[in-house]
Order: structure tokens, then C-alpha cells, then sequence
């Protein structure tokens, strides 16, 4: 008998079938090791697949079943004894890259101890939002590594190299966070979210809420943020919020719901009521706290000082120029919502250290074709860092325009959408 003509494994003489078997049990080994490697794949590499179509399939399954967060994804909860605040370090593998929720200033030595011991690069700082208990680690952590600090789009910190939006996502390589706006503890409150937990700031705390007494809080902004948002999150969700004052370390959106004192309200106005009459003093470090997470911003100063810098009513003059080479730091979803400078090349602030080294894309520009880089990201952090870093790497013609797109933008620089 043809083995050509034989289509099922279980009709064939017995020197076919011993053939079909193995050929069977091939193909089973086969599937069953592509399934593995796609389940293994952190979701950035997944990413690279979306042309193949098995993206959409594979990353819904992952999160569906929650696979990321139990097989590789490095998780820390430190703890600052004198604010009682929590600060969480996030990876997705050993030697990945690594972001910080909520670092305190005191701490930074011990953190950046830590991302070494597991071999990580961080980069991004987040803050929940503008803390007044505690002063922040985001600008000297900044200053350490050249990671990248983020907050809320209404802080009113003086410069964060990224602001986000509700809804936005929050990216490292192999993790994404959903970040929502959450108001009422502050006006600049977000949570973050991944699939098995979230990251609540002060906005819910175990068995409490944050305060909504100063700082622009709001007791019915953030009964809206608690009921209508965290709390319509999977019961089975982890609570990390960013303070705990007894020692509890983690909860749920369940058991927030039945045991949380603060949400056993049958309306708003009684939430209103209860937290309008909490009669709380004032956090002990809150008039030197305030003033100091408000002016986290790199000084760009010394940047400009240097020669390195343009005031963005000057760079619209360079717009068009040939022997300008301008490159747009920020990440593809600020790109997508803020528009560009018409004619800019796109590289991430992350890949930056590869493009400006020996041999790299912005290296060879530079030497080849004598074009002057002109870096810009969105308010002038992250061009600031990567002019010094292009200067350091021997690009004697970078420069950047202070203040980045907000500064362009209120100079009223065209954009391309
Ligand atoms: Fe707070």
C-alpha cells in the first residue's frame, strides 16, 4: 500500500503503521513544542510575531491563563520603615529591563544595590502620584541610571520625562501595565494594572483609602475611582497598594470589597460624609516633601550651558535644513497621540545606547554625512540625557531642543499627525 494514499494513522498494514506512528508522534512533539515556545515567549517577543497573525491569539491566551506573571516576571515589594510606603520593582526575566513603582529617595542606594544583584537595567521610575509622606526617589534614580521618570499627565511635578494619560499603557520589555486614572487621593493619582494585580497608589489601601483632604483630593472623585473602577476589577485581583501602616502586605479586589471598613457606604454621599470627618493631621514631612517631588525635573541648564541646546522658537528655524538630523526619543504611543516634528527619525529613548555607539545607525549618520543630531522627546528630559550620552560616545554635533515637543508645540511648531 502507498503510505501516500493512507490518511488516517489508525487504517494502515503494520510496516505503514509503524512509519505513521512515528510520523505522528513527530508532529505531536512538534505542536506540543510550539505551544511551549509561544507560552514561553515574554509578550515583547510575542510582539515580533504580529505579522505571522499568532500574536493576537497567543498573547490573549497568555493573559487569559496568566501565564506571564508566574513563570518568569521578577517581583519585589520593598518597604520604607520611616513613610511606611511600599515600592515595587517589576521585570520580566533576569537581564531584562525593569521599572519601579513608588521609590523613596532614602531607598534609592538599596534599590539600585538590588537591580544589580538580579542583573537588571532599569528603566522607568513611576510615581503613583505626588506623595507628600515621603520625598521621591524618580529624579536621583534618574540621575543614576538615565531611566526614564513618569507620572500622571496633571502632576504638577516641574518635568517627568513621560506623562500618561487614562488608558495608556505602561511598557517595559515583556510587561505592560494599563494605567488608569484614579483621583481623589490627589488629582494626579493613577493605578496600574496587569492581569493577576494592581498597583493602587493611595487610592485604595487594605482595609482604608487614602486621605482626600489636601493636594486637590476628593472624596467623590474617589469613590467614583474606587467603586466604579478598582473595584470592577476581577475579585481575584491582587492589591498592592502604596502604603500600609500595620504590616499587611498585599490583598484583594474580594476581600477590599467585604472587609474594607471605608466601602461598607450605601451611596456616595455617605463615603463623602465619612472621609470629610476623618479630622487627619497634616503627614510630618509634607511641607518638605510637597516642594521637593514638585521640583524632580533634570536641570537642563548644564546642557545648554555647554552649547547643546536649542529654545525651541530657534529650532523652528532649523526645521528643513539638510545638515540637520532630527530624532524623536519618545515611545510609538506618545508619537501616536502628541503627532511629530515633521521629518524627524523615530529611536526610542531605549535603543538609544546602540544607535550612538561605534557603528550604529545615528553613529554612522553623524560621521558619514556630517549632519547635525538634533534630539527631541516630550519636554526635553530624555533628549537631555541622550545629548550628554551621544557627547560621551564622541558626537561632537548632538544637541537637543530644550523643553522638547510641549516646548515646540507653544512655540507653535508645525506637527505631522
Ligand atoms: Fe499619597
Amino acid at each position: 500500500m502507498s503510505t501516500r494514499k493512507i490518511f488516517s494513522c489508525n487504517t494502515i498494514a503494520t510496516r505503514d503503521r509503524s512509519y505513521f506512528d512515528i510520523r505522528c508522534l513527530f508532529r505531536s512533539i512538534r505542536h506540543a513544542a510550539l505551544v511551549l515556545w509561544i507560552f514561553r515567549r515574554p509578550p515583547g517577543a510575542l510582539r515580533s510575531l504580529r505579522s505571522a497573525r499568532l500574536y493576537p491569539v497567543a498573547d490573549g491566551l497568555r493573559r487569559t491563563l496568566n501565564l506571564d506573571y508566574d513563570l518568569k516576571m521578577i517581583f519585589r515589594q520593598l518597604f520604607d520603615q520611616v513613610s511606611s510606603t511600599y515600592s515595587y520593582l517589576l521585570a520580566s526575566r533576569s537581564g531584562g529591563e525593569a521599572l519601579i513603582i513608588d521609590p523613596v529617595l532614602e531607598k534609592v542606594d538599596r534599590y539600585l544595590q538590588l537591580v544589580r544583584e538580579l542583573d537588571l537595567k532599569l528603566v522607568k521610575a513611576v510615581d503613583t502620584h505626588l506623595h507628600a509622606d515621603h520625598i521621591t526617589g524618580l529624579g536621583a534614580l534618574r540621575d543614576h541610571t538615565h531611566c526614564i521618570t513618569v507620572m500622571g499627565e496633571q502632576t504638577k511635578a516641574d518635568v517627568v520625562s513621560m506623562r500618561l494619560s487614562d488608558g495608556d499603557k505602561l511598557t517595559i520589555e515583556g510587561l505592560v501595565l494599563d494605567a488608569i486614572y484614579t483621583p481623589g487621593h490627589t488629582d494626579d493619582s493613577y493605578s496600574f494594572i496587569l492581569p493577576d494585580r494592581v498597583f493602587t497608589g493611595d487610592t485604595l489601601l487594605i482595609r482604608g483609602t487614602g486621605r482626600t483632604d489636601f493636594q486637590n483630593g476628593d472624596a467623590r472623585q474617589q469613590y467614583d475611582s474606587i467603586f466604579n473602577r478598582l473595584l470592577k476589577l476581577p475579585e481575584s485581583t491582587l492589591v498592592y497598594p502604596a502604603h500600609d501602616y500595620k504590616g499587611d502586605t498585599v490583598s484583594t479586589i474580594g476581600e477590599e470589597k467585604a472587609f474594607n471598613p471605608r466601602l461598607q457606604v450605601k451611596s456616595v454621599e455617605e463615603y463623602v460624609a465619612l472621609m470629610n470627618n476623618l479630622k487627619l493631621a497634616n503627614p510630618k514631612m509634607m511641607d518638605i516633601a510637597v516642594p521637593a517631588n514638585i521640583k524632580v525635573g533634570l536641570a537642563q541648564e548644564k546642557i545648554a550651558l555647554r552649547g547643546w541646546a536649542f529654545a525651541a522658537s530657534s529650532a523652528l528655524a532649523l526645521l528643513g535644513k539638510p545638515d540637520i538630523a532630527l530624532i524623536d526619543l519618545r515611545e510609538r504611543s506618545e508619537r501616536e497621540r502628541h503627532g511629530t516634528i515633521p521629518g524627524s527619525l523615530h529611536v526610542p529613548y531605549p535603543a538609544l545606547q546602540e544607535n550612538i555607539s561605534e557603528g550604529g545607525m545615528l553613529s554612522e549618520l553623524a560621521k558619514s554625512t556630517s549632519k547635525r543630531l538634533l534630539f527631541y522627546c516630550a519636554f526635553g528630559e530624555r533628549s537631555a540625557m541622550a545629548v550628554q550620552a551621544a557627547q560621551d560616545a564622541g558626537l561632537a554635533s548632538a544637541c537637543h531642543i530644550e523643553g522638547g515637543l510641549d516646548a515646540w508645540e507653544k512655540a507653535g511648531g508645525p506637527l505631522a499627525r
